[in-house]
């Protein structure tokens, strides 16, 4: 994993660097061609894609019996990771740490600024860069839109990088969210995600589910997508430009009963209300943007529901035990895209495939 000495001399300040567009700083995030901090949905190809799939295909199969699970578990155990989570999370933290046990490496975890130096007076900066002294992985999920990203940029100039896996970065983006939403695609439709109808609902603007996995979208043939969302919470604009750049077609509607009978995946999202400035969502009716026990008659046979999770209301908790409701099933995907990842990043997947 050599940096090329390019890349080092030649990068601006990070003021400079971060408004750049994200197909323009994707090589300062790679290593020989290879995503080596994973940041953006936009550093997966489809090709990456399909050979991380296969990998974690075959971690699910290889670990079933325990001799397996020692040669995996072996793959990685000279390596040390940081999870630094300083926003709350269930399944993102916890299938990352997973990932980290089904793979060798150790762990170590931040989870409250509270019990770090940062109580002290040191910036984030130095804390995240303090973990490269220790570890060999940084994985993070953090508020403050940007801060991953600036994290992977900063190591990328010490002498000790290490890479940062992005677990969710402000509103922005949640790259292994959308692998592991297209990894589910993808086993839900046998290995054909082209020409699929996806409906996303809910609160698309600040929802960074939904807006990476718009971008992995660029990937497949023939792909429609409906966007489902009160007037108030609308898929923003740099993703819509994204779609027509890529000549992906979509569409905006309320009518959630209208998009549903054609859709191959529902996409659920709860109202993003931590982002609230000032209460803004209570005046906001979120009901008609809710998937009801009855709406099962309404889809295909064929139809997956999707959800990132948590969930609140938006899918009746009745929906969970049909079997187009593929949600708890796509949470346990997680685990095993994510040490897929792991294992791409760190050169050991050809042993496991
Ligand atoms: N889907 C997701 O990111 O869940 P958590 O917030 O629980 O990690």
């Amino acid at each position: 994993m050599q940096r090329t000495q390019e890349m080092t001399s030649v990068q601006p300040d990070w003021e400079n660097f971060y408004p750049r567009p994200v197909s323009d700083k994707i090589p300062f995030f790679s290593r020989d061609g290879r995503v080596y901090d994973c940041l953006f949905a936009q550093q997966f190809s489809r090709d990456l894609l399909t050979l991380l799939f296969r990998t974690a295909d075959a971690l699910r199969d290889v670990t079933q019996k325990k001799d397996g699970a020692d040669h995996v578990g072996s793959l990685l155990s000279d390596k040390r990771a940081m999870l630094y989570f300083v926003q709350p999370s269930t399944r993102t933290f916890m299938s990352f740490l997973n990932a980290c046990h089904i793979l060798g490496v150790r762990t170590s975890e931040i989870r409250d600024t509270s019990t770090s130096s940062e109580v002290k007076g040191e910036t984030p900066e130095d804390t995240v860069r303090t973990f490269s002294s220790y570890v060999d992985m940084i994985i993070m999920r953090h508020p403050t839109p940007g801060f991953v990203e600036k994290t992977a940029w900063l190591m990328n100039r010490t002498g000790r990088p290490v890479p940062i896996l992005s677990g969710g970065s402000g509103k922005d983006q949640h790259p292994t969210q959308a692998l592991l939403d297209v990894y589910t695609l993808h086993r839900s439709f046998n290995g054909d995600i082209d020409d699929k109808h996806i409906v996303m609902v809910g609160d698309l603007k600040r929802g960074r589910t939904v807006r990476s996995l718009s971008y992995l979208m660029k990937n497949y043939k023939k792909i429609k997508l409906s966007f489902v969302s009160p007037a108030e919470f609308r898929m923003e604009a740099d993703i819509l430009e994204f779609l027509k750049r890529h000549n992906i077609p979509f569409q905006e509607t309320e009518d959630f009963k209208g998009v549903m009978k054609t859709a191959d995946a529902i996409y659920m999202t709860r109202i993003q209300d931590e982002h609230d400035k000032a209460g803004e969502s209570k005046s906001v009716d979120y009901s008609p943007f809710y998937f009801r026990k009855e709406n099962l008659r309404d889809i295909k046979d064929t139809c997956v529901i999707m959800h990132p999770l948590p969930r609140r209301h938006e899918i009746e908790v009745s929906v969970d035990d049909d079997p187009r409701a593929v949600f708890w099933r796509q949470e346990r995907n997680g685990m095993w895209a994510r040490a897929a990842l792991m294992a791409y990043i760190f050169g050991v997947d050809g042993k496991i495939r």
